[in-house]
């Protein structure tokens, strides 16, 4: 049974600290995050047309980050669709639960973080959008 989610998906300031040497930013386990950190990987090398995702999950929530480059992140909450670019390695898109989520448009060597609250499960996808669409409007994520 999914965790029904009822925020919506939104970019969070993860702040920098400048430096001449080169700016730093963190993100730390307990720390200003809607989730505790099960897991992270990364996708990187995506050939210029290509798209990543085009699911969404029952159970895990994500913060997904342009660590380098720039792509859209296009997310459905069963009503309406937006589009974020992300673009800056100090802010992060939350992506909760029960959302659909594609990345599109990437730039040449654009790689994105995620961080995502659960281990891998190929039970917690859902990648059929008509499926999505219908258990969203009965409620069910
Ligand atoms: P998938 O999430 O399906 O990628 P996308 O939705 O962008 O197409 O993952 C692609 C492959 O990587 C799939 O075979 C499962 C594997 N994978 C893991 O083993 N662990 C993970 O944490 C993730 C995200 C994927």
């Amino acid at each position: 049974m999914a965790r029904k989610s009822s925020s919506k998906a939104r970019i969070i300031a993860l702040g920098k600290i400048r430096d001449k040497r080169g700016n730093l930013s963190v993100i730390q386990a307990g720390k200003g995050l809607p989730f505790e950190i099960a897991r992270t990987y990364w996708i990187y090398d995506v050939p210029g047309g290509e798209h990543r995702g085009g699911h969404a999950y029952h159970n895990s929530q994500e913060l997904i980050i342009a660590l380098s480059g720039s792509f859209d992140v296009q997310v459905h909450d069963g009503t309406e669709e937006k589009v974020f670019r992300l673009e800056r390695c100090d802010k992060a898109l939350y992506v909760p639960s029960g959302t659909w989520r594609r990345l599109c448009n990437f730039a040449t060597n654009s790689t994105a973080l995620v961080i995502a609250s659960t281990p891998y499960s190929p039970r917690d996808y859902i990648r059929d959008f008509a499926k999505f669409i219908d258990l969203k409007t009965r409620g069910e994520i």
